[in-house]
């Protein structure tokens, strides 16, 4: 159940994408302006169709870059913005590995210049679409906020990295601004209206979209990457978060940030780890149907198993995740249906 709180205008990045539209609608639906900036390259339009039929409200989309400071300051020259929920981004490990100069130049280069059209228009709070990747996977489990940072082998987690490191700079020197580093764990699911989800282009990198597609007729099987590694039953464990919780989750951390200012980290995931047999055996039960799968070699790069203390979350924002396991496949699949249908 969303809370009401006092209304400030925002400028929502990314906003357009998966984790974003689904926050862009519990902002609206909390009573909040949202304006997206969203160059729509890993995205469309639709998500605010989509966003209109969940929250019954509109935002104002602007189709830009964020690396494009003019266009930022168009934005931000018309005053009174509270706040930045920062989205917009590159997410593909594997293609930051093949790419690092664009996901540096986006993801870095994209938050530098949005910091500084944040500072010539005096906006004072930013919530960053941080990630466990952060994190080293080694160290002892749950992880905490105060767990040791990794040493990501690809662009991707270090320009994670350099962004956190970039805010903690930028509030040192200036204690005016309010920042809520979100490190999220695994995102899955949907809006259970499905009227929002996710919608990878090509083919999926990711778990949960994957089976989806492998559920739909769309792919013949499912690679697990690894059988042999030491969990209970040999495959890989994640702490898998529902969309709708995350998106929760921020309108609570702009709250804080409203409230308290300062630099927050907070994690956003369950708390807990499935395997990826557990979450397929999940998703068979939601479709009532057989995913078939293949054990195959290890992917390079994986961790066996890691998992959040969400703690810190729970005691500061009072955020704890509502959905289940069983839920965010039953989103996943009813989303995928609706995909189905728009091809
Ligand atoms: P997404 O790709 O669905 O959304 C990102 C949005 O940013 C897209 O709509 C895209 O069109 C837009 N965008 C990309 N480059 C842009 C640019 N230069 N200017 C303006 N817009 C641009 O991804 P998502 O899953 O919603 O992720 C949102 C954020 O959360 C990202 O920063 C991502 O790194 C982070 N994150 C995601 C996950 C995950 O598994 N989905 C996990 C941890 C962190
Ligand atoms: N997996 C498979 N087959 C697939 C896809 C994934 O077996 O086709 C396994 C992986 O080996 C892993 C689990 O499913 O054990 C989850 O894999 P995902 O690719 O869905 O997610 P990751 O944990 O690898 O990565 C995600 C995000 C990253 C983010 C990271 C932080 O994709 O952006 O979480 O924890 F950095």
């Amino acid at each position: 159940m969303d809370n009401k709180v006092n209304a400030v205008k925002l400028l929502v990045t990314g906003g357009a994408g998966y984790i974003g539209s689904h926050t862009v609608a519990s902002l609206l639906t909390n009573g909040h302006d949202v304006t997206i900036l969203d160059d729509l390259s890993n995205s469309t339009a639709s998500s605010i169709r989509g966003i209109e039929q969940v929250s019954g409200r509109s935002p104002h989309l602007v189709v830009g870059d964020i690396r494009d400071g003019e266009c930022l300051d168009r934005i931000l020259r018309g005053g009174d913005f509270g706040g930045v929920l920062h989205f917009a981004g590159l997410k593909a490990v594997g293609e930051s590995v093949r790419h690092p100069a664009r996901y540096y130049s986006v993801n870095v280069g994209g938050s530098i210049e949005l910091l500084a059209a944040m500072r010539r228009h005096n906006v004072r709070r930013l919530v960053f679409s941080s990630s466990a990747t952060v994190y080293d996977t080694e160290a002892e489990m749950p992880l905490q906020e105060s767990s040791p940072s990794g040493h990501p082998g690809h662009a991707y987690g270090r320009s994670k990295q350099m962004v956190e490191q970039i805010l903690t700079d930028e509030v040192g020197s200036d204690p005016s601004l309010a920042v809520a580093v979100l490190r999220y764990f695994n995102p899955v699911g949907a809006h259970p209206e499905a009227a929002l989800g996710e919608a990878p282009t090509g083919t999926p990198n990711n778990l949960v979209p994957y089976i989806a597609q492998v559920a739909a007729g769309i792919r013949p099987y499912l690679e697990v990457y690894g059988g042999d590694y030491p969990t209970p039953d040999g495959t890989g464990m994640r702490d898998y978060v529902h969309v709708m919780d995350l998106a929760r989750g921020h309108v609570l951390a702009l709250d804080f940030l409203c409230a308290h200012g300062g630099l927050h980290k907070w994690n956003l995931g369950a708390g807990r780890a499935y395997s990826v047999l557990e979450v397929v055996k999940a998703f068979e039960l939601a479709r009532g149907q057989q995913i078939p799968y293949r054990i195959t070699g290890r992917r390079p790069g994986d961790a066996a198993s890691y998992w959040a203390d969400v703690g810190k979350a729970a005691r500061e924002l009072r955020w704890t995740p509502q959905y289940t396991l069983e839920d965010m496949v039953r989103h996943a699949w009813a989303w995928q249906q609706v995909l189905a249908r728009r091809v």
